[in-house]
């Protein structure tokens, strides 16, 4: 039925997440709130871009991904009254380029592909983060592109970061379903008008605006239950 299935990246084919590990090692006692307010800085940040200059030709204040998840690492540690000196930068952007993805992403983008069903990315990502990131997790074969918003300088939930997809692959709307485990990346590709999969690894509630998504489990595995 879908002739299309994209994923979001970070958070939902990679675990952003466990950054809270080694920025615990740094910071002892502070791991897991840095990585949480980081999270939230960094998107926080992708909005103020975005919604500042929502110009069709991109937002004057675009800054790459890469760019934004070092100035919100670098925020939020001054705000925690952490001192985050440039080795320890370094050592936590050197993690963030090689997320290691969740167990079952390689996975599911192989089991989808045999189905004859085009893959992709789509994500607020730099091309150089995530052409790094699926490297380094082997899902380069997997794939059959990655989309990234720095082609419209808008990053997600801009609709012109959604409409890349149908720009990419020779698809309508309604044959795409769009994978997210971030709930505002599901709502904002539901307004979009793609069907979407949820992945709710822990058991949060969704949104409490917009349409729930069409699909919601608690893996990225769960979405081969739906192509059979
Ligand atoms: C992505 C982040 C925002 O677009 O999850 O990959």
């Amino acid at each position: 039925m879908y002739k299309l299935i994209a994923f979001d990246a970070y958070g939902t084919l990679f675990d952003v997440y466990s950054m809270g590990e080694l920025a615990e090692a740094l910071f002892p006692k502070h791991g897991q709130a840095l990585a949480l307010m980081w999270r939230d800085r960094q998107i926080e940040y992708t909005r103020l871009v975005t919604m500042s200059d929502p110009s069709p030709g991109g937002s004057k204040y675009y800054l790459p991904f890469w760019e934004l998840t070092i100035r919100s690492l670098r925020y939020v540690c001054k705000r925690m009254g952490l001192e985050l000196s440039s080795e320890n930068e370094k050592k936590l952007m050197d993690q963030y380029a090689k997320l290691t993805g969740f167990e079952d992403s390689l996975l599911v983008l192989k089991r989808i592909k045999e189905q004859g069903i085009y893959t992709a990315i789509l994500s607020n990502g730099s091309k150089e983060m995530l052409s790094t990131v699926v490297d380094s997790n082997g899902l380069k074969p997997y794939l059959d592109k990655v989309v990234t918003v720095e082609d419209v300088r808008l990053f997600k939930t801009a609709p012109q970061a959604y409409e890349l997809l149908l720009k990419a692959f020779p698809v309508k709307k309604e044959e795409i379903l769009f994978v997210s485990s971030n709930a505002w990346d599901a709502l904002a590709a539901k307004w979009y008008g793609f069907d979407v999969f949820w992945v709710n690894r822990l058991n949060h509630p969704f949104e409490e605006i917009g349409e729930k998504p069409n699909y919601e489990g608690n893996s990225l595995s769960k979405v081969l239950e739906l192509i059979g």
